[in-house]
């Protein structure tokens, strides 16, 4: 009996230290897209393997603490079986949304992920499987509302030569988020204008309900006047191009293998 209750005491101690150690307290959790063509063509070039869908794909789903701070870098206690994690059908559910746009093999993309924000999420999503289960609902609720509010309808029209305010573009999303307050960024052109970047929704820490995100990310909010939502567009045949152009950096920035 008394063994039994020093083993006990014993137990519960060590587990309360495993928690503090391998928990992180997540206050929400983040869902972030980046709109394709920027990223490949309009930020940092990276070398985009593809023209660029005509949609939003995911950048990252990942926890904050209650200052908004991302958590990320935890270590994953166990060792996985990955082909276990991506078999077939989990491969076409994240193709859809979360693409490999670089010459990135999409599964060491969604790894990465993992790793890198999915372990710091495991109070909540115990196994990689339930943290891309999640990510893909998270995406089947929202990623054709997205589609449709931004880019279908309501007079946003993804063109070069089309600007929209930012009052314009906040609304868009604010639709799609139950009125909650996202959060977007902007890759500036000049001080006037910008291309849309990408628009992070901000979820309660299970990932369930739409909840404001956190003050200190929605004063860094886009707020040029003038955003463009650049459209993809084929390169051009050179014979059309008005200006001589370098064959090089022409091929560099569709980076066609
Ligand atoms: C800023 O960039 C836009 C889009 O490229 C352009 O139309 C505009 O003339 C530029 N404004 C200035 C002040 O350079």
């Amino acid at each position: 009996m008394k063994m039994n209750n020093l083993s006990l005491l014993f137990l519960t101690h060590l587990t309360l230290f495993f928690i503090c150690v391998c928990s992180q307290n997540i206050a929400q959790t983040q869902f972030v897209y980046k709109w394709s063509e920027t990223y490949c063509n309009k930020d940092t070039p990276v070398g985009c393997k593809q023209i660029p869908p005509l949609k939003f794909t995911l950048k990252g789903f990942w926890g904050t603490d209650s200052n908004g701070n991302i958590q990320q870098g935890c270590k994953d206690p166990v060792v996985r079986d990955w082909n276990k994690v991506f078999d077939t059908a989990m491969v076409n559910k994240l193709n859809v949304f979360w693409p490999s746009l670089t010459k990135q093999d999409p599964k060491d993309m969604w790894k990465e992920a993992w790793n890198t924000y999915g372990t710091c999420t495991m109070k909540r999503f115990k196994t990689p499987i339930q943290y891309f289960n999640r990510a893909s609902r998270l995406d089947s609720e929202i990623g054709d509302l997205l589609q449709s509010h931004l880019i279908n309808s309501n007079g946003i029209v993804p063109c070069d030569s089309a600007t929209y305010n930012n009052v314009e573009i906040l609304n868009s999303f604010k639709k799609v988020a139950k009125n909650t307050d996202v959060y977007f960024t902007c890759k500036d052109i000049n001080t006037t204008h910008a291309y849309l970047n990408q628009v992070t929704f901000c979820y309660t820490d299970e990932a369930k309900d739409f909840v404001d995100c956190p003050t200190s990310l929605i004063n860094k909010r886009c707020r040029v006047q003038n955003i463009i939502v650049p459209r993809p567009s084929p390169p051009k045949p050179i014979k059309q191009q008005e200006k001589s152009l370098d064959p090089i950096a022409y091929g560099d920035s569709w980076s066609i293998m």
